[in-house]
């Protein structure tokens, strides 16, 4: 089947498989290697991305449902003159990763939860964030990435357009 998908500001057209999930669709489809795949089962997090300005974890939609959507993955987020986003920013000066594996889907989800609350408590930071799983920082500089970031402004909790 074909659907049409805007993907980080581009809209394609590909032919699926009625049966392809959208993690997968980015990643081998569309070679957006960022969104990582740690479970395949919605337990991780590694693949969260924004599909219409919801954050959603890829491996839990059919491409086909994304068929007419909007989404944008880490890839995405940087500006044309590779200024980060300012949830890059932060992960970056907060020291919120170390291994790196989580980070894509985690900077994603962080953006979620500032669009629903742009100014989120480290507890509400911790609730936002607990679909994604990282096994490395301790979570303590993700939420102060998280809280950073929220002092930007609104632009942390939106992605490009
Ligand atoms: S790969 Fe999607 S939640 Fe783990
Ligand atoms: S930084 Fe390694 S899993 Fe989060």
């Amino acid at each position: 089947m074909q659907v049409t998908i805007t993907v980080n500001g581009q809209q394609r057209t590909d032919d699926v498989e009625p049966r392809l999930l959208l993690a997968h669709y980015l990643r081998e489809t569309c070679g957006l290697k960022a969104t990582n795949i740690g479970c395949d089962t919605t337990s991780c997090g590694a693949c969260t991305v924004i599909v219409d300005g919801l954050s959603v974890k890829s491996c839990t939609v059919l491409a086909a449902s994304a068929d007419g959507a909007t989404v944008t993955t880490l890839e995405g987020l940087a500006g044309p003159d590779g200024e980060l986003h300012p949830m890059q920013a932060a992960f970056r000066s907060e020291h919120g990763l170390q291994c790196g594996f989580c980070t894509p889907g985690m900077v994603m989800a962080a953006i979620g939860v500032l669009s629903d609350n742009p100014d989120p408590s480290d507890r509400e930071v911790r609730e936002g964030l607990e679909g994604n799983l990282c096994r490395c920082t301790g979570y303590h500089n993700i939420v102060r990435a998280v809280r950073t970031a929220a002092q930007a402004g609104p632009s942390a909790g939106q992605v490009p357009a």
